[in-house]
């Protein structure tokens, strides 16, 4: 039984051998497989009975995984045997299996079924009758693979100096060839808009906020897009923010000095008090949180007033940050608007932080002449206030008002407040500029912004002074200009 069979098999592959030998002859020879054909129906008697192809050769496109099948109808067969070949590989020859691979079978007459698609199976399958002359049905099969994608180095961790380079790398495969794209995940863990396409990522003069996770995506429109999670991790030396570095507070509170470093590797903080390393104690309390360090002082005595810093190093460097820990007033924060509503007279309102009473405070203004090319600063003003009591809601913050009177109409006035209680005077207070309204029908232009001045020293008053309001004579300028010109684009469109 299996020697008939591979009997079979074995006149048929010489049978097969031969007419492949002819065939290629023929096709060296410059005859076509149509002019061969016709030859042979010529030489052939009963010419209504050949064998005809009913199926037509095609470009199939399959996913890996899939099954797929390839036809071959055939009429007028007769005696003929059919046979289906990938290139000189016999893979069936008339119903007989002769390829070992079990995912392929004939269904339904001489379909060639292919179950369980692999990359490898792209190619020409060719349907082929038997004869004399070769007739036969090229099929192309093309294996489209969903992409595959890795992170060079596979594990996914890179890390770099800040201000250095440093190349991500992701290796894609499929069919078609993937693209690759690459974004950053944010916080949240959503990703970010592209920034950048291809296999490596360059990323130049790195900042610490470009540490993080980056993801590289492969397309090729086959199945999903895939996606490999790349760790970036920039080193650096230590970097400190302080929120204030002027902490107000009063005898028996609390009060807390917060620094937030930023430093890879991890930094170890220390916290100093007037040069001296802190001690800890039941009183002194340091603690932190991610990059959040706390040092807490509680009761505070008079002692702990001073100057505090901390300390922050790892193997890269360290750094230092300076706070003062006081029981002077803090400084007046002025928070009446600067364009006053009156022509003449202005309501200036601050706050000022003092757990002790204040015993003094003084307000001092002054005109300022200016115009576009030339300003000039007039004499200050000096008033001396009774400090009001505070409300007992809030025991450290004192609110005062005080109304100017005899003012420039459209005047430019600058303010400073001083205070003091018993440890002192107040912090340098911040300079605060005001305009007083010009006229009583007088409106300011709508839209025009206000920029926020009080953050400028008192030391530079006059020089900051002069940006400041240019600032705001540029705003109202730019503006007109806005204003104008969205104008003419809007006539522009219409017409
Ligand atoms: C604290 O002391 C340092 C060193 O003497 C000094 O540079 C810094 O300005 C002081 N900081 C404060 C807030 O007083
Ligand atoms: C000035 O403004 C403050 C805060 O808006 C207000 O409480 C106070 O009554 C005003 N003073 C005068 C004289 O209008
Ligand atoms: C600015 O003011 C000065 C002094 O009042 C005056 O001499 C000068 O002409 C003014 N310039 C402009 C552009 O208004
Ligand atoms: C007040 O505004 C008017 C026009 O609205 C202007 O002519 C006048 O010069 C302005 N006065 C001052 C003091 O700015």
């Amino acid at each position: 039984m299996k020697n008939q069979r591979l009997c079979v098999i074995f006149s048929i592959l010489f049978g097969l051998i031969g007419s492949a030998l002819t065939a290629a002859a023929n096709n060296r020879n410059g005859y076509s497989s149509m002019s061969s054909s016709r030859s042979a129906s010529t030489a052939s008697s009963s010419q209504a009975n050949q064998p005809r192809f009913l199926s037509r050769g095609h470009t199939y496109r399959a996913v890996v995984g899939d099954t797929l099948v390839l036809p071959c109808e055939v009429e007028n067969i007769g005696p003929l045997v059919l046979l289906w070949r990938r290139g000189i590989n016999v893979l069936t020859a008339s119903n007989i299996m002769v390829t070992r691979d079990e995912r392929i079978r004939l269904i339904g007459g001489y379909n060639l079924e292919i179950t369980d698609l692999e990359p490898q199976d792209a190619g020409d399958y060719v349907c082929q009758i038997s004869d004399k002359v070769n007739r036969d049905q090229v099929h192309t099969v093309e294996i489209l693979v969903p992409p595959t994608i890795r992170a060079v180095p596979t594990s996914g961790q890179v890390q770099a100096r800040k201000g250095g380079a440093i190349t991500l790398e992701c290796k894609a495969s499929g069919n078609p060839v993937p693209s690759i794209y690459w974004t950053k995940k944010s916080g949240s863990g959503k990703s970010s808009a592209r920034i950048g396409d291809g296999t490596i990522l360059t990323l130049e003069k790195l900042e610490r906020q470009q540490a993080g996770v980056y993801q590289c995506t492969a397309d090729n429109n086959v199945g999903e897009p895939v996606t490999v999670d790349m760790r970036l991790d920039v080193l650096y030396p230590p970097e400190i923010q302080v929120e204030k570095s002027w902490i107000h507070t009063g005898e028996g509170y609390e009060a807390v000095l917060q620094c937030i470093v930023f430093a890879d590797p991890v930094a170890t903080v220390s916290w100093y008090q007037n040069s001296f390393l802190l001690q800890p104690t039941d009183r002194k309390i340091t603690n932190y949180r991610g990059n959040r360090h706390d040092l807490t002082i509680r009761h505070i005595q008079p002692e702990d007033f001073g100057n505090y810093s901390c300390v922050a190093d790892n193997s890269l460097g360290r750094s230092r940050k300076y706070m003062e820990l006081s029981g002077r007033p803090g400084p007046a924060e002025f928070y009446s608007p600067k364009w006053g509503r009156s022509s003449d007279k202005y309501n200036l309102t601050w706050k000022i932080d003092s757990y002790p009473p204040l015993e003094e405070v003084r307000l001092l203004y002054r005109r300022v002449l200016m115009n576009d090319s030339f300003q000039q600063p007039g004499q200050w003003h000096n008033l001396i206030l009774t400090p009001e009591h505070r409300p007992t809601t809030e025991p450290k913050t004192h609110i005062m008002s005080y109304t100017l009177k005899n003012l420039h109409p459209g005047g430019y006035y600058e303010a400073i407040v001083q205070a003091k209680n018993r440890y002192g005077w107040n912090e340098v207070g911040d300079i605060f500029q005001f305009i007083v309204a010009n006229g009583s029908s007088d409106h300011f232009p709508e839209g025009a912004e206000v920029v926020a001045s009080s953050k400028s020293r008192s030391k530079a008053s006059s020089s900051l002074y002069f940006i400041d309001s240019s600032i705001v004579y540029l705003m109202i300028v730019l503006n007109v200009i806005n204003l104008l010109s969205s104008r003419k684009v809007s006539n522009g469109n219409r017409n």
